[in-house]
């Protein structure tokens, strides 16, 4: 049985990972939603104007509400920008499984952001909820992504084809991959018994 406890907040060494709220709205619009780039490999498009942003973070505002809703801002401790999101989906409480999905704006990529908030959504997830999977995948194109799941010791599963379809609408193949609590404890008790 999985412990629910929602957006609950959390830390890293650098960053606070938070529930949104209304304040977030612009930075979130500016830091990376408005950015083609960012949604290159997404399933959503780049919002186009701020009421699209408002809309997004008005919806999970209101969704905060519920135990089983996971979607974090991920904010910097030093200086308060708020860089990107982090967030649990396709919850299957039956199973005991859900998955991962995340996005960061440009100007904080390759500094180990994700990595780390990835890590602590990790262990928040199968430590204090008590999930025993967690997937993700990416299109075969986002390799920093790939390396990011490497990094925190996802292993690769295969690649679905046409499983999703892009921000354009196509469908495109993508690569699978997951982490189970088993191993995620086991290489922790290691960690800490060196
Ligand atoms: C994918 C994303 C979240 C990575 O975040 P990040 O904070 O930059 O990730 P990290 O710094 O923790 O790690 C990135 C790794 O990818 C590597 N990398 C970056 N670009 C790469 C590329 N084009 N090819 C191969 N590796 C790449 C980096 O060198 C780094 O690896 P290293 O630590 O071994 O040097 C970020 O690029 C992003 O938000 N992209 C847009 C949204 C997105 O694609 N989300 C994921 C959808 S599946």
């Amino acid at each position: 049985m999985l412990n629910h406890k929602g957006t609950c907040i959390l830390e890293t060494a650098r960053l606070i990972l938070r529930p949104f709220t209304v304040n977030d709205i612009e930075d979130m619009y500016y830091n990376w939603a408005c950015d083609e780039e960012v949604t290159r490999y997404l399933t959503w498009k780049e919002h186009k104007d701020i009421n699209r942003t408002s809309l997004a973070v008005a919806l999970w505002v209101k969704s905060y509400n519920e135990k089983e809703f996971y979607n974090w801002v991920i904010q910097d401790k030093k200086n308060k920008k708020i860089m990107g999101s982090i967030c649990l989906f396709s919850v299957d409480n039956y199973n005991g499984n859900c998955e991962v999905g995340y996005c960061l704006g440009k100007e904080f990529w390759n500094k180990g952001i994700m990595y780390e908030a990835l890590i602590r959504v990790i262990d928040f997830a199968f430590c204090e909820i008590g999930f025993e999977r967690i997937s993700a995948r990416r299109h075969l194109g986002n390799l920093a992504s790939g390396r990011v799941m490497k990094k925190c010791k996802f292993i690769y599963e295969g690649t679905l084809r046409n499983v999703i379809k892009d921000k354009e609408g196509n469908l495109v193949d993508c690569k699978y991959y997951s982490i189970l609590k088993s191993d995620y404890i086991k290489d922790k008790l290691l960690l800490h018994n060196k």
